[in-house]
């Protein structure tokens, strides 16, 4: 098995330029099943849930080619099947996104429910509720979602939860239902803006994303686009933070400065100098950080996506800070990790009390979800001696390149597979 070893005790120091939108791709490729010609999609990021969603559009018979790393060509008029396999969804949180956009594309969808990190119950209860305001029947059967509709038309519908996931599968099921559909209390993460974008650009009629009401008037075709994902808001704040974690000197290079406004106040809150420009945010850290509390809540909250990696930071702070959860129920589980390097965290509940120790010690740990991962490096860049990160393939799901970019900031990172009997490093 893969893993990383870090020697910590190096500053970052340097530019690193940030990936498109993980969230984002996750839901863009779906759409293109919405869509009646040939798409290009820019700035995917190299992840291994970008490839897990093509492998599921390749599997429903899309034409898919690759122009370049970060670019695909997809053309989705051979697609010929309504079915995504539990085989096909494994390990795929995003799986969901295909019953809306299979449902919006052909009025039918069976999809095995979604895998993905493990932080609890992860319900899609709002997301039927929404498919079946459109006029659709969902059912489960033998561990599949099977969605149906004779036509879905457009409706009004109230999120009891501001779910991420349910806006975005009403949006991909409505966009082409007859007439206007209304959802309220919807999410408004960057990457629900990017879609409605992505959408509208192939000639759907949204209006109002990134705001809590959000009006869809169905249109019967859309056009193919030529379209470029939005920067990574979470992998550009876990670069921000792992920057301040090590004392750290670095410019974050390609972000949209006003997706980061919760990350770049907590960060001036511990101490953090931040400066903004255009497209990039220098982060730079001085001294030990100040004592802070957080608490998650959806976009234009604190992202709970940003939580393990800021409370990790907080493990060297002076003073004791509350991390409140309040988005999910179970996303605690990397604490456990931490405190094996000398971490000093109870928990209570939904929050962790984070009393700052002097230095983290280096130890074997284990990347127990994707953001838990990337808190486990953070941990090992600014602690003491050796870490080992195991279980990295969480973290290869949402970050490209980690160690590669990383080690061009300065830091002392390597992938190894120990599987191998000689020892023998592979690429960064
Ligand atoms: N919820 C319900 N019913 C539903 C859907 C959600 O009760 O039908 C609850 C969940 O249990 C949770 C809350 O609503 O307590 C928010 O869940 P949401 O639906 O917003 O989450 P998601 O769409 O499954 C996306 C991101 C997550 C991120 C959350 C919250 C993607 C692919 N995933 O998940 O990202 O944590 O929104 O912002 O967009 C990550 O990137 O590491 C990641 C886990």
């Amino acid at each position: 098995m893969e893993k990383f070893v870090i020697n910590g005790g190096f500053p970052l120091k340097g530019t690193v330029n940030i990936s498109g939108a993980k969230n984002a791709a996750v839901a863009i490729i779906p759409a293109v099943l919405l869509c009646d010609e040939t798409c290009i999609i820019e700035n995917l990021p190299e992840i291994s849930d970008v490839s897990s969603s093509l492998n599921a559009l390749k599997s429903l018979g899309a034409e898919i080619k690759a122009i370049d790393k970060n670019t695909v060509q997809i053309d989705p008029r051979s697609v010929n099947s309504f079915v995504v396999s539990k085989e096909i969804a494994e390990g795929m949180r995003a799986s969901s996104y295909f019953l809306g956009a299979l449902l919006g594309r052909n009025n039918k969808a069976r999809v095995s429910p979604p895998g993905g990190c493990n932080f609890g119950v992860r319900p899609i209860d709002q997301h039927i509720k929404g498919f079946e305001a459109l006029g659709a029947k969902v059912t489960i059967e033998n561990g599949m979602v099977d969605a149906r509709a004779f036509k879905l038309k457009g409706c009004s519908v109230y999120l009891d939860v501001v779910s991420v996931g349910a806006t975005i599968n009403i949006m991909l099921a409505a966009t082409k239902a007859e007439g206007l559909t209304i959802i309220e209390n919807a999410a408004r993460e960057p990457h629900i803006v990017d879609l409605a974008n992505f959408l509208n650009s192939m000639g759907a009629n949204i209006m109002g994303a990134g705001t809590g009401v959000i009006k869809i008037r169905g249109v019967s075709n859309l056009n193919g686009a030529n379209y470029s994902i939005i920067p990574d808001q979470i992998e550009a704040g876990t670069y921000m933070v792992a920057a301040a974690a090590t004392m750290g000197d670095v410019l974050i290079n390609n972000v949209t400065p006003k997706h980061l406004e919760s990350i770049i106040a907590k960060l001036i809150e511990v101490g953090a100098e931040i400066t903004e420009n255009d497209e990039s945010v220098r982060v730079k850290m001085t001294s030990k950080p100040k004592k802070c509390n957080i608490k998650t809540m959806p976009h234009p909250g604190f992202p709970t996506d940003m939580q393990p990696q800021f409370a990790t930071l907080l493990t060297v702070a002076d003073g004791t800070s509350i991390v409140t959860e309040g988005v999910w129920d179970n996303r605690f589980r990397y604490v456990e990790q931490l405190v094996l390097m000398g971490a000093d965290i109870q928990l209570d509940g939904k929050s962790a009390v984070v009393t700052g120790v002097n230095k983290l010690n280096g130890a074997p740990v284990k990347s127990v979800d994707l953001r838990a991962g990337a808190a486990m490096i953070i941990a090992g860049l600014m602690a003491n001696g050796q870490t080992t990160v195991e279980d990295i393939e969480h973290i290869d799901r949402g970050y490209e390149r980690f160690a590669e970019k990383l080690t061009a900031l300065g830091a002392d990172i390597k992938r190894i597979d120990d599987h191998n009997e000689f020892g023998i490093q592979k690429n960064a």
